[in-house]
């Protein structure tokens, strides 16, 4: 089957495994935790929809809107603009608020229901903030950043915390006054913090005093610190006591008449704050993520079809019913936290969980005595995590008791059949669906997946489109539309939906050459994609220079910026090659400057470089290996060409295609031997 907006007539493939597809007639399970009835509840459902959401965008995605969403102004247009014309619009006569949409009515409704389980760091200390709890301080920090900081719609708010309740807080007061935010991931360091704040020129900065994880600690506020030496459009700095400050406290911590602590701050204020009424198209967030190119890009995503992409994927995907405690283990600095850890769940008036730790700390228990404290329904996970969890042992899960759990997803990567049977056997215990989901930073929500107990899955397929979801598979080089089964090309999208990033930060010719312009008429993924005989798609990855280590994405080019900081570095490539753990890991050559060849101890040098990527970008992005070469292969008119270095790096070196662009082949033997040692 192939599901494009064709007139065939679909049918479904007989499946390989039939996982979960008896979730739609089981009442219960065996420890007896209630299974309610799937929303979607058979396949015909699911493409009488599906359908209905390609031909008739307008009538599916309003009923959707109304549905899922509470506007404050009613919206009478659906989409306006096109791919073609890079002005996509949703709703754009419609007012609504997504702080409002993810708390207040919820509060209303039950103030005592459980909106955050907070686990920190620290084992056997969960926390629980209620959907009441919540509102209050959301409001109190709101009046902070509008009375105290003088913050007005439109102003972007930088956020810099670890997996704590705050960084919810923050998110949610920001999107209630409609203060656009800028998550930066609390793994960055102040290079990369300085970059985001400076694009987005934030007017506050919102972090803590430290982070912890797995024990150790992360001076945030020291680390921020430095990246606003470089940032003067930072008038304010709210800090969150994440642990005691000391008293008194030593000169120069906090800055005079900059910095001021959370715990002064908020209680100076009343506990609620009327939620600003949003057009649909204005920005809720922007998002930095690594391109092919350049610096990382601003992401823009706005109200109103953002919050529908994620409340619309929680409900179907996961297919999530009232009462649900959803446990994503992403970090709120990712796309997958701002989606499935907070807008998601929260709009659908859920649990969600805030994991501030590591699966292994202060055993590879972690998460499974977590998903059995708070009886987690549903798991959200990248398959690294997985794969790291597979050789401490199957022990670890089995010994917690796991019945709670229905849907268990995997997000970030292509997860291997091996990884997909520890979970689908040793943590689903063949009792749960396993939805693998693909989407991107971009695409604001997932995009292709599996819907639980409906969709056939085949380990390693993220299956089917989801709704409003047009999938091409394109030739790359002509751009022409492979049509039928079993083919292969790139990814592209052939119409807009609600919760596709609408521009890049103050660029939008950069938008609209990285997505629309490549092939003209489509959104361009990035990514390369199969699709099946059965018409499942299944992704092969990046076709740009994007690395995804463990779920994280970087771009060669920023790796290699900052390996050229160094003193004695003349030039350097990075390429990724597959890695058992992280899925993709970096491989770096660099050249250094004359003479410094024979000059340097090698091993010392390889560590300082090593060290440049870590403070420049952050621990996440430090090479696995790192070579000194005395050449890199070049063209003619003096390019890297990355392609010999990856094949040389993949062990294929004995396919290294046509070297007639490459001006010194007389190298490659030379890297071929440097590689293989280093093996
Ligand atoms: C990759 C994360 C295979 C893909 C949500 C994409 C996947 C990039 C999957 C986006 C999956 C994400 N199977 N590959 N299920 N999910 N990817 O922006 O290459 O951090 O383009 O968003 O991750 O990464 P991003």
């Amino acid at each position: 089957m192939v599901l494009t907006s064709s007139k065939e007539d679909p049918s479904f493939p007989v499946p390989s495994r039939l996982l979960g597809a008896d979730a739609e007639v089981k009442d219960d399970n065996p420890k007896g935790y209630p299974r309610p009835t799937p929303h979607i509840t058979s396949t015909d459902e699911y493409l009488t929809l599906w359908k209905e959401s390609i031909t008739q965008p307008d009538v599916f995605w309003s009923r959707m809107a109304k549905d899922l969403l509470s506007w404050s102004k009613p919206f009478t247009q659906t989409l306006a603009g096109t791919l073609d014309e890079g002005n996509v619009r949703w709703f754009a006569d419609g007012e609504l608020n997504a702080c409002y949409n993810c708390v207040d009515r919820h509060a209303l409704e039950d103030p005592s229901r459980v909106a955050l389980i907070y686990e920190p760091d620290e084992p056997n200390a969960t926390q629980r903030i209620t959907y009441g709890e919540l509102l209050a301080d959301v409001c109190r920090l709101a009046n902070v950043l509008t009375i105290d900081y003088g913050l007005r719609r439109g102003d972007t708010v930088a956020i810099y915390l670890p997996m704590i309740p705050a960084a919810v807080i923050a998110m949610l007061a920001c999107a209630r006054i409609g203060c656009p935010h800028t998550v930066i991931f609390a793994g960055f360091s102040a290079g990369s913090v300085a970059d985001r704040i400076h694009d987005a020129r934030s007017r506050v900065l919102i972090t803590s005093n430290e982070g912890r994880r797995a024990g150790k600690v992360i001076p945030l506020k020291a680390i921020a610190d430095t990246a606003l030496e470089s940032c003067p459009t930072v008038e304010h700095v709210l800090v969150y006591e994440r642990s005691p400050v000391p008293d008194p406290l030593p000169a120069g911590v906090m800055t005079a008449g900059r910095d001021e602590f959370w715990s002064t701050a908020l209680p100076r204020h009343r506990p609620y704050c009327p939620p600003v009424p949003m057009s649909a198209e204005d920005p809720l967030f922007l998002l930095y993520t690594s391109g092919s190119t350049g610096l990382p890009k601003g992401v823009l995503h706005t109200t109103g079809g953002y919050l529908l992409g994620a409340a619309s994927t929680v409900k179907y995907v996961f297919d999530v019913h009232p009462g649900d405690r959803f446990g994503c283990t992403a970090d709120v600095g990712w796309i997958t936290g701002h989606t499935y850890i907070v807008y998601g769940p929260l709009s659908l008036g859920i649990a969600t969980t805030l994991l501030e730790s590591v699966p292994t700390y202060p055993t590879p228990a972690r998460y499974w005595q977590l998903v059995e404290e708070a009886k987690l329904t549903h798991f959200y996970t990248a398959p690294t995590a997985i794969r790291s969890l597979i050789r401490l042992g199957e022990h670890w899960p089995f010994n917690s008791d796991l019945s709670s759990l229905r849907v268990l997803g995997s997000v970030g990567e292509p997860i291997n059949p091996e990884a997909w049977y520890w979970y689908n056997d040793k943590v689903g215990r063949e009792q749960c669906a396993i939805v693998d989901t693909y989407w991107q930073t971009e695409t604001g929500s997932i995009i292709i997946s599996p819907l639980p107990g409906v969709t056939h899955t085949k380990p390693g397929s993220a299956t089917l489109p989801l709704w409003g979801i047009d999938v091409a598979v394109l030739d790359p080089q002509t751009g022409a539309e492979l049509q039928g089964r079993d083919v292969t090309g790139v990814l592209a999208i052939r119409q807009p939906w609600p919760s596709m990033a609408r521009s890049v930060w103050k660029d939008h010719a950069r938008y609209l050459s990285t997505y629309l312009k490549p092939y003209p008429s489509y959104y361009f993924t990035g990514d390369g994609v199969s699709r099946d005989r059965d018409g499942y798609y299944w992704i092969r990855g990046r076709v740009d220079d994007v690395i995804n280590v463990s779920g994280h994405r970087l771009s060669t080019s920023e790796i290699e910026a900052a390996l050229n900081q160094h003193d004695h570095v003349a030039e350097s490539a990075a390429v990724g090659t597959s890695d058992p753990v992280t899925g993709q890991c970096i491989f770096a050559f660099v050249t250094l400057k004359d003479d410094d060849v024979t000059e340097q101890p090698m091993a010392i040098e390889v560590k300082d470089l090593a060290l440049k990527v870590r403070t420049m970008i952050g621990p996440f992005a430090t090479p696995k290996c790192i070579l000194i070469v005395q050449e890199l292969p070049k063209t003619r008119s003096g390019k890297i060409v990355r392609r010999v270095l990856r094949k040389i790096v993949d062990g294929e070196a004995d396919s290294l295609g046509d070297l007639s662009t490459v001006a010194n082949p007389e190298i490659v033997p030379e890297l071929i031997k440097v590689v293989g040692v280093s093996d």
